[in-house]
């Protein structure tokens, strides 16, 4: 669906894992009410319940912003208040995602002054953990890159922009606006 930068064959190898867990919270169907109150689980289990809700979350948020579409007006605005311009939010989107060392993903979110942030998450941790919104999500695991592009992380990295869709990214983040 999206060679040749992401092939098939990793998507279904993303697509087991996450269908692992999701297995794994069978018994939940809020995830984002999960992670705002995971106290409510006993405390030998939050761990791993918040491993595999982040898990969920942040592969069905990367898989849904995939693609290929263009910014609402919005969206861009916002893009441009924040970071400069278009091609500086995606410099420092592509710099971050290369500082990430083990796995873990790069974000863009909306922080609690409204203000859009990038920020490196380890392991499956989920932005929502933080107080922050997700809008968007490049996953650099090594099960997201290695079957492709072995060790060659910075041209997976790279070749992000070309298969996201910003129509769908735009379109989170004014879902986001509208309930705050
Ligand atoms: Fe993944």
């Amino acid at each position: 669906m999206y060679e040749p930068y992401i092939t098939d064959f990793t998507m279904n190898i993303h697509n087991k894992i996450l269908n692992n867990y999701l297995d794994k919270i069978k018994d939940i169907s809020d995830y984002v009410y999960a992670v705002n109150n995971i106290d409510e689980y006993p405390l030998n289990k939050r761990g791993n319940i918040l491993f595999n809700l982040g898990g969920v979350l942040n592969h069905q948020l990367f898989f849904s912003i995939l693609g290929q579409g263009e910014m609402s007006e919005q969206f861009k605005n916002k893009i441009i208040e924040d970071f400069g311009s278009v091609s500086n939010f995606k410099e420092e989107f592509i710099k971050n995602a290369n500082y990430v060392v083990g796995s873990g993903y790069t974000f863009l979110v909306l922080n609690k002054d409204n203000k859009l942030e990038i920020i490196n998450t380890s392991n499956e941790d989920t932005p929502y953990s933080y107080g922050l919104k997700p809008i968007m999500n490049l996953d650099l695991w090594e099960h997201a890159y290695f079957l492709d592009y072995q060790n060659n992380k910075t041209d997976y990295i790279n070749n992000f922009f070309s298969i996201v869709d910003f129509n769908k990214v735009s379109k989170i983040y004014e879902e986001i606006q509208k309930n705050i």
